[in-house]
């Protein structure tokens, strides 16, 4: 008879609610931390739960390898997308790996994310702004929580503004479990086409932007390799941050409770978007972290063949008792843990930091500018999207002012 494990099960994605992580997520923790399940494209892979495997997985590049192909679990329809060019960096091991994220590692450091943080809070305050011009219900996905990260990450960039339909359409239909090879490719077509404009601009008029600097600083890019650099930063640069918030407002808005402790410590809003990243990335869409094994290897007394893929489970590790007690519980009181929300290892995320300082100033300013605030409909009601690769909400319609629909309170 075959070990259960052998077995796959589809990859599980139920949910009790909304807000709350996949339902299968503790159990497998606790009885089968490695355990082989097959994704919705047929593809099997290792599950791996528990926090100290997902460490061994994703800081092992030599034995758990980036790169992809046509084969990869996660993508609905099994396709081939233009994913390894070598400066497309987050599917690549090793030198070549290290070669371009060298490139871009002094943009996101802490000082210099310090130092947008009065930029940052400019554009979340005018958005805010926006938000209290509009009649209650208004939708803050729409209104707030994708248009600051996608401007931020523009600017930082050195994009102009008005081309974000491009690179949001670009990052949708990446992360998009239904989207074909083909769709990827047009849309990234479309937004080379853009950046190729960008970059004539920038070589004869360079500015204090990113794209300037690559240009003039590291002149050893070409123009393929700049392309595939930024459509990668301007792509991860938004959707996840902007999901995110999404998620997190929503979470807030539910617990009461955790919502007073947030607006109680401002000062402390560091530690709290800490722990919301810690229970709410749990919420992935996609399975995890995706490797695949190059040699032969054993995690967890389980053998993993070379060839087969892995999927570390970045919900399954935050959620893990041995990370820290109640793991289950969101608790803004909690003193910062290690989560892996950013993944962890060589290939952790290059840009944490802008990410940590958008949430802390988008989360603080929102709920301080509107302490009333409160969803519009039943968060049953809500639409999450379950088809991409992030978890999130597509719309968060949103009132606040007296409950009988009285005019907004406005303070800005
Ligand atoms: C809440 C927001 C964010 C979350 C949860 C997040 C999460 C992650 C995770 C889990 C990884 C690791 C992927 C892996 O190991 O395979 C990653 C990588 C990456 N992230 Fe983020 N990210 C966020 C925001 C951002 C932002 C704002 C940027 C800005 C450009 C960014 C740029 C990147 C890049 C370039 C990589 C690839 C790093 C590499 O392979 O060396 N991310 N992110």
């Amino acid at each position: 008879m075959a070990h259960p494990a052998l077995d796959p099960i589809p990859l599980p994605r139920d949910r009790d609610h909304v807000l709350r992580p996949v339902r299968e997520v503790p159990r497998l923790l606790r009885e089968e931390p490695v355990r082989k399940v097959r994704f919705p494209n047929g593809i099997d892979a290792w599950l791996v739960s528990r926090y100290e495997y997902f460490c061994a997985v994703t800081s092992d590049p030599a034995r758990f390898s980036s790169r992809k192909d046509e084969t990869e679990p996660q993508k609905r329809q099994i396709s081939r997308p233009p994913v390894n060019q070598p400066a497309a960096f987050n599917r690549s091991d090793g030198e070549q790996h290290r070669h371009y994220r060298r490139k871009l590692t002094k943009e996101f450091m802490v000082k210099r994310i310090a130092e947008m943080r009065p930029h940052i809070q400019r554009i979340v305050d005018e958005h805010l702004d926006d938000v209290a011009r509009h009649s209650t219900p208004v939708d803050l996905v729409s209104t707030f929580t994708l248009p600051v990260p996608s401007l931020v990450i523009a600017e930082l960039l050195g994009v102009p503004y008005g081309h974000r339909q491009a690179f949001q359409d670009a990052a949708s239909t990446s992360m998009s479990l239904h989207a074909t090879a083909a769709d990827v490719q047009q849309s990234f077509a479309k937004l080379g086409e853009i950046l190729g404009r960008v970059f004539d601009a920038r070589s004869s008029d360079p500015r204090e932007d990113l794209i300037s600097r690559l240009l003039h600083e590291q002149r050893d890019l070409d123009r393929e390799e700049l392309t595939i650099l930024c459509i990668g930063l301007l792509i991860a640069g938004h959707e996840t941050t902007a999901n995110f918030a999404g998620l997190a407002i929503a979470t807030l808005l539910q617990q009461p409770d955790q919502l007073a402790k947030f607006t109680a410590h401002p000062e402390r809003a560091g530690q709290s978007v800490e722990e919301l990243l810690r229970c709410l990335i749990g919420i992935e869409g996609g399975g995890g972290l995706i490797r695949r094994a190059v040699e032969d290897v054993e995690i967890g007394g389980q053998l993993i063949r070379a060839g087969e893929w892995v999927a570390a489970s970045m919900a399954a590790a935050n959620l893990d008792p041995a990370l820290c007690p109640h793991a289950d519980q969101l608790d803004l009181d909690r003193a910062p843990v290690a989560h892996v929300s950013f993944g962890y290892g060589p290939h952790a995320c290059l840009g944490q930091n802008l990410a940590r300082a958008e949430l802390e100033i988008m989360l603080v300013s929102l709920f301080s500018r509107f302490p009333d605030l409160r969803l519009a409909v039943p968060v049953e009601d809500l639409p999450f999207r379950d088809d991409m690769l992030v978890y999130g909400v597509r719309a968060l319609p949103v009132t606040w002012g007296a409950r009988n629909g009285e005019a907004p309170v406005t303070t800005g």
